[in-house]
């Protein structure tokens, strides 16, 4: 078998595993996922190879596109943040090619919020300086696609707990807010911040349900899920990142002190 359990709290899971290989999750199980998959453009990953081929990451991402989406049930949301293009290794539409993507595995898309991070070191290059021969325009801007499995409207009732005031602000699908520095984050070399899956978790679930983040990295996910009172699941092909991961989340989630939902994660048991 080979599944495995990095650390196991009442309805918290990492499982240290490669998504595309990992036997621990139960099709039909999860109800959000919320995630930013490598975007191949050489960071320096532990135990990921992040400058492949175009062709090769678009091969990538369909794969573990079809385990998230057999995952999900049928009421299931996706939240996918990715870059809007890149310039780095050649010009590529990589939100609009992984919609596409998506939605060729059956994922039926509902919109895309605009993460406006205002962050411009992604750029690499002005192309031609001052001259019309081939400038390079780079937006300082992220996508989240949200994208579902096969029914948006939730008919079972459960409980909300966003407010008014954020329902108003966050429905409104231009988030600015700044990106999280790998220093917070316990040295991962691309973390995103908790404010990103705070609010797609508050917005886009109900309490108690089950959060997945197929690439944990330093555990953003988690600890926004446990914080609001989620069950939270991650998969982290890295044996130092699942350790930063699960001291961030027993740091910044309060986990010794917290009391979590008693409701079980279906998941196979290893
Ligand atoms: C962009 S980072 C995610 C960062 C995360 N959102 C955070 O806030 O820390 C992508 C992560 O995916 C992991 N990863 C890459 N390939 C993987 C695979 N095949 N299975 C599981 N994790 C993988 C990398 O090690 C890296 O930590």
């Amino acid at each position: 078998m080979r599944g495995k359990i990095f650390f196991n709290h009442k309805n918290l899971k990492i499982i240290k595993d490669d998504v595309l290989l990992t036997d621990e999750i139960s099709n039909d199980s999860i109800d959000l996922i919320v995630t930013s998959p490598p975007y191949n453009i050489d960071i320096k990953y532990n135990s990921h190879d992040d400058q492949i081929t175009y062709e090769k990451y678009l091969e990538f991402s369909y794969k573990w596109l079809s385990r998230c989406f057999d995952w999900l049930k049928d009421d299931g949301r996706l939240c996918l943040n990715i870059p809007l293009d890149k310039n780095k290794g050649g010009q590529q539409s990589v939100g609009a090619d992984l919609t596409t993507i998506a939605k060729k595995i059956g994922f039926k898309y509902h919109s895309t919020i605009i993460w406006n991070e205002g962050n411009i070191s992604r750029r690499t290059a002005w192309g031609s300086w001052l001259s019309a021969s081939a400038p390079y325009v780079i937006a300082p801007v992220e996508l989240i696609l949200v994208l579902y499995k096969k029914d948006w409207k939730k008919n079972n009732k459960k409980q909300s707990d966003i407010t008014k005031t954020e329902f108003i602000e966050w429905t409104n699908g231009l988030w600015t807010f700044h990106g999280q520095s790998k220093k917070g984050a316990g040295g991962h070399p691309a973390p995103f911040p908790i404010e990103l899956p705070k609010r797609c978790i508050k917005l886009f679930s109900y309490v108690d349900d089950v959060v997945l983040d197929p690439f944990m990295g330093s555990g953003s996910t988690m600890i926004a899920a446990i914080l609001n009172n989620r069950t939270s699941v991650g998969i982290e092909i890295d044996d130092e990142y699942c350790d930063i991961a699960k001291k961030r989340i027993i740091e910044e989630a309060k986990l010794l002190n917290k009391k979590l939902p008693a409701r079980a994660v279906k998941m196979k048991v290893c």
